[in-house]
């Protein structure tokens, strides 16, 4: 490993146990402006400002996945305004951020049933995909009007054509199977989730992939969420014991 590539990693970090990948449900954004007597939109858009900022960290300190919930299948039932106004967000980033992105070497994906956003959002989205899908820096997923339980019932449903016209048997259906299904197939599992603003709940996000990630939790609200905060979610995770159903720890293994 090339440890001057990461030089700017914090001296108390462990480079060798750095989690893989981290997932992020990016939370408060809207109780971090209202705190500030802004409209909920101000805080998206210091949120988007988070995001990059934690996608470059990531690169630096040589995390190889990052992924986001940028918007649930819940999301949906939030006020007209603020749907609208996160779809042009999303749209205006993506737009924006690209060419830089791609020069960093950000591989970009989106997970989703992307067919329900705006038809010039999709567009912008499948450039990038394609564009980036070589690229070896980061691979920098956007969870966009996801939901676990629609993932898991659309890989149910795609199985269960292939048994249907008779190209799969019922008993050839297993866990490698259903997560060839998943909009994450071929994508390594999280090591660490971390949410922000205080709330412990999942909120249907990677349900599957999630099985053994280690949690966790801080008050801060995501818009605050900077360099330090991660610091000290990847010291926390560093201090754990993974065993994985089994006696030992595989981390001090
Ligand atoms: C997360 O922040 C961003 C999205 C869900 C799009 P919120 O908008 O949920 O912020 P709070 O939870 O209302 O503070
Ligand atoms: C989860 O946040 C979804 C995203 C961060 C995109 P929410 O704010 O929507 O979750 P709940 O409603 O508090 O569970
Ligand atoms: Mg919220």
């Amino acid at each position: 490993m090339n440890s001057q590539l990461y030089s700017k990693l914090p001296a108390d970090l462990d480079l060798l146990r750095l989690p893989q990948h981290v997932a992020v449900i990016m939370d408060g954004n809207g109780r971090w402006a209202t705190s500030r007597g802004l409209p909920r939109i101000a805080g998206h858009r210091q949120g988007a400002r988070t995001l990059k900022e934690l996608l470059r960290c990531c690169k630096d300190w040589g995390i190889k996945a990052l992924t986001a919930y940028a918007f649930s299948t819940e999301n949906w039932q939030r006020p007209i305004e603020e749907v609208d106004f996160l779809m042009l967000l999303f749209e205006r980033l993506l737009h924006r951020e690209l060419a830089q992105m791609h020069r960093e070497e950000v591989r970009i994906s989106f997970i989703g049933d992307l067919s329900a956003l705006p038809k010039s959002l999709q567009t912008q989205m499948e450039r990038s995909m394609t564009q980036t899908s070589n690229n070896q820096g980061i691979h920098f997923t956007v969870a966009v009007n996801y939901g676990s339980r629609n993932e898991i019932a659309r890989a149910c449903r795609q199985v269960a054509e292939l048994v249907q016209r008779g190209e799969l048997n019922a008993e050839e259906v297993n866990e490698k199977l259903v997560e060839q299904h998943l909009y994450t197939t071929s994508t390594p599992e999280p090591d660490l989730l971390i949410r922000t603003s205080g709330e412990m709940r999942l909120s249907n996000f990677l349900l599957w992939q999630m099985a053994y990630a280690e949690m966790y939790f801080t008050d801060i609200f995501w818009p605050d969420f900077d360099r330090a905060a991660f610091h000290q979610a990847l010291l926390n995770y560093q201090g754990r014991d993974r065993r994985f159903g089994q006696v030992k720890s595989t981390l001090s293994a």
